[in-house]
C-alpha cells in the first residue's frame, strides 16, 4: 500500500543514538558495532524520513579538539545537504561523562553547573547553525537517589536559573529556538525532577522566558510511572506546550524499554495517534511537529534488525493513522460519540451570559431535576472502547 510508504511530509524523526546505540546495558557489553552518523542520514533519507536529531556527543565525540569536531560537523553537513534530510531538535549530553554523575544545572557542586552550562550553550550555537528549531532538555541526571543528598527546592532555583540564563541567550543571539523539557520519572537516576508531564508544565510556569518553553513527553516515560500519556499530552495541548513529542513503545511500570512505537499498549498507541492526527478543534492534527522516534533497536537485534525496526515505528505510526482514520469515519463510531455524550462535553456548562445567578434560578437545574432518572442513565463507554479495539485489530 502506497500510503503505508513514509515520505518527508510524515515528518518522521529519530535520534542518531536511537538507531546507533550500540546496545551496551548495565549488565551487559555492546552486541552491535557503532555506526557512522553519515549512514545513518543515508539510511533514514532512504527510509522516508523527514530529519534527524543528536546530542553534542552523538556526533562529536566528547572532549574533541576543535579541528576534529569541525571535520565531524562537516561531514554531517554535507550528507543532509546530499540528502535533504533536516535537523528540527537538537539536545545535550549531561548524563554520560562522570563529571555529571550528580546531573548538570542541579549538580550540587557550582563549578559543575558552570561547566554544563557552558557545554549546552556552546551547542545552542550549533543547533541554530543548522537550522534546528527546538532545543531539548533531558534532565537525566538531575536527581537524587537519597532525600538526604538534594535541597529539591534549591535545585528547582538551580534548574530555574539555567533555564532562564540559557532562555536569555537564545534571545539575545537572535536563534529562533524554543526549548522543550522532557520528562522521566526515574532512570538513571533513583528519582529523577521535572517526573512528569504535569511537573514540567508547573515548572515551566515559573520561568521567566515560559512562553518559549513547552514539553517533548516520551510515550514510555510517563507509562513507566503508571500514567496515561494520552492524557499528558491533552494537556499539554490544552497548555499550548506540545512542542515536540518523542514516540516508543514500554509494558506499564518497569525500566525505560524503548521499544518500537506500538510496541508495548498498542490502543493507547491508537488513541495518541488518533489525538495528534485527528484531535484538532475542527477534526484536523492536533500537533504538527516532528513524529519523533525515540527509541532502541533490542539488543537481541544485528545490524539488519536495527534498520527494519526504525522502519516499524514509521509503519506503525501510518498504519495506526489509517485505522484511526477509519474509526473516525465509521458511522457507528460517530453514532456511538453521541450516545456517549462526548462532544456534549465541548459545549459550556453555562450558557452564553448566564451568570451563577441565572444558575441559581434555574430549577430544572436543581430542584425539579430527577436525580435519579439521571444517574441511572448508563454512557455506553465500553461500546465505544469495543469499537477502537475491533478497528485496532481490522475486523471493522
Ligand atoms: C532516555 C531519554 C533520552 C532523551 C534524549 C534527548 O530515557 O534516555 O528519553 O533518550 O530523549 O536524551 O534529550
Ligand atoms: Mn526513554
Ligand atoms: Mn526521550
Amino acid at each position: 500500500m502506497s500510503d503505508l510508504r513514509p515520505t518527508p511530509d510524515d515528518k518522521f524523526t529519530f535520534g542518531l543514538w536511537t538507531v546507533g546505540w550500540q546496545a551496551r546495558d548495565p549488565f551487559g557489553d555492546a552486541t552491535r558495532p557503532p555506526i557512522d552518523p553519515v549512514e545513518t542520514v543515508h539510511r533514514l533519507a532512504d527510509m522516508g524520513a523527514y530529519g534527524v536529531t543528536f546530542h553534542d556527543d552523538d556526533l562529536i565525540p566528547f572532549g574533541s579538539e576543535d579541528t576534529a569536531r569541525d571535520e565531524h560537523i562537516k561531514r554531517f553537513r554535507a550528507a543532509l545537504d546530499e540528502t535533504g534530510l533536516v535537523v528540527p531538535m537538537v539536545t545535550t549530553n549531561l548524563f554520560t561523562h562522570p563529571i555529571f554523575k550528580d546531573g548538570g544545572f542541579t549538580s550540587n557542586d557550582r563549578a559543575i553547573r558552570r561547566y554544563a552550562l557552558r557545554k549546552v550553550m556552546r551547542n545552542i550555537d550549533l543547533a541554530a547553525e543548522l537550522g534546528a528549531s527546538t532545543y531539548v532538555f533531558w534532565g537525566g541526571r538531575e536527581g537524587a537517589e537519597t532525600d538526604a543528598a538534594k535541597d529539591v527546592r534549591a535545585a528547582l532555583d538551580r534548574y530555574r536559573e539555567g533555564i532562564d540564563l540559557l532562555a536569555d541567550y537564545v534571545v539575545d543571539r537572535g536563534y529562533g529556538l524554543r526549548f522543550a523539557l522532557e520528562p522521566k520519572p526515574n532512570e538513571p537516576r533513583g528519582d529523577i525532577l521535572l517526573p512528569t508531564v504535569g511537573h514540567a508544565l508547573a515548572f515551566i510556569a515559573q520561568l521567566e522566558h515560559r512562553e518559549m518553553v513547552g514539553v517533548n513527553p516520551e510515550v514510555g516515560h510517563e507509562q513507566m510511572a503508571g500514567l496515561n500519556f494520552v492524557h499528558g499530552i491533552s494537556q499539554a495541548l490544552w497548555a499550548g506546550k506540545l512542542f515536540h513529542i518523542d514516540l516508543n513503545g514500554q509494558h506499564g511500570p518497569k525500566f525505560d524499554q524503548d521499544l518500537v512505537f506500538g510496541h508495548g499498549d498498542l490502543l493507547s498507541a491508537f488513541f495518541l495517534v488518533d489525538l495528534l492526527e485527528n484531535g484538532g478543534p475542527g477534526g484536523g492534527p492536533a500537533y504538527d511537529g516532528p513524529r519523533h522516534f525515540d527509541y532502541k533497536p533490542m539488543r537481541t537485534e544485528d545490524l539488519d534488525g536495527v534498520w527494519a525496526s526504525a522502519a516499524e515505528n514509521m509503519r506503525t505510526y501510518l498504519l495506526l493513522k489509517q485505522r484511526a482514520a477509519a474509526y473516525r469515519a465509521d458511522p457507528e463510531v460517530q453514532q456511538a460519540l453521541i450516545t456517549s455524550k462526548v462532544p456534549e462535553l465541548s459545549v459550556p456548562t453555562l450558557s452564553d451570559g448566564e451568570t451563577y445567578s441565572d444558575l441559581l434560578a434555574d430549577t430544572s437545574a436543581y430542584e425539579s431535576l430527577d436525580v435519579e432518572a439521571v444517574a441511572a442513565r448508563g454512557y455506553a463507554f465500553g461500546r465505544l472502547d469495543q469499537l477502537a479495539v475491533e478497528h485496532v485489530m481490522g475486523a471493522r
